[in-house]
């Protein structure tokens, strides 16, 4: 297997800082880079939660809330089309693109373990601590039929979280670890998450 590790721990340029770009070329990168719906599903409730959280919990104005919702929505941006090289795909062309250092270090830090990019930020830690839970409680609504997130309840998701065989790829740990970073429990993120991504679709 061929090792994601980034190896290195700057990224991008601090002159580009403040440098963003639309949503509409964001989404526009998604389309072209990410054929898969249901990986680009994911890459906007992701999206949808941190835009989120910055706005509600950091009380973030506009451009901030924007950079938190385009990490979330370019974070696994190459995944598909580069699976072995996934994170340091798009992390060149966001380079390229001379998009502001924090958004690039935010996506290099999402998996830690993986890229080797501890998170530093709030926004980086975030990010990796809703990335995979934001996918098991996707998971989770998917198969409870056509009611899907109508009163969800999240001591279903806990019980699924202690169900190994349930999303068996998603790793447990990952997400304890993730969550013992931030100053929220388990229990808080699961209804955030809930609450911020039922109606992205
Ligand atoms: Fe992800």
């Amino acid at each position: 297997m061929s090792s994601r590790n980034l190896n290195r721990s700057v990224f991008g340029d601090p002159k580009n800082s403040g440098n963003l770009m639309s949503l509409e070329e964001a989404n526009n990168l998604l389309n072209e880079w990410v054929p898969n719906e249901k990986l680009r599903l994911h890459m906007k409730q992701v999206a949808a939660n941190m835009k989120a959280w910055a706005i509600e919990k950091e009380g973030a104005d506009e451009q901030t809330a924007l950079k938190w919702e385009l990490a979330g929505l370019l974070h696994d941006a190459d995944w598909e089309k580069y699976p072995d090289d996934h994170c340091r795909v798009i992390i060149e062309e966001l380079e390229k693109r001379n998009i502001d250092p924090e958004v690039i270090h935010c996506i290099a830090s999402h998996g830690p373990k993986v890229f080797g990019v501890e998170p530093e930020t709030k926004m980086d830690k975030m990010i990796y601590a809703i990335d995979e839970l934001s996918g098991f409680i996707h998971a989770a609504a998917l198969i409870r039929g056509p009611q899907l997130y109508e009163g969800m309840e999240v001591k279903s998701v806990l019980k699924k979280l202690k169900t190994p065989s349930f999303a068996a790829q998603v790793g447990r740990d990952d997400i304890a670890e993730a969550v013992s970073r931030i100053e929220v429990t388990l229990d808080e993120l699961i209804q955030f998450i809930i609450d911020h991504q039922r109606n992205v679709w």
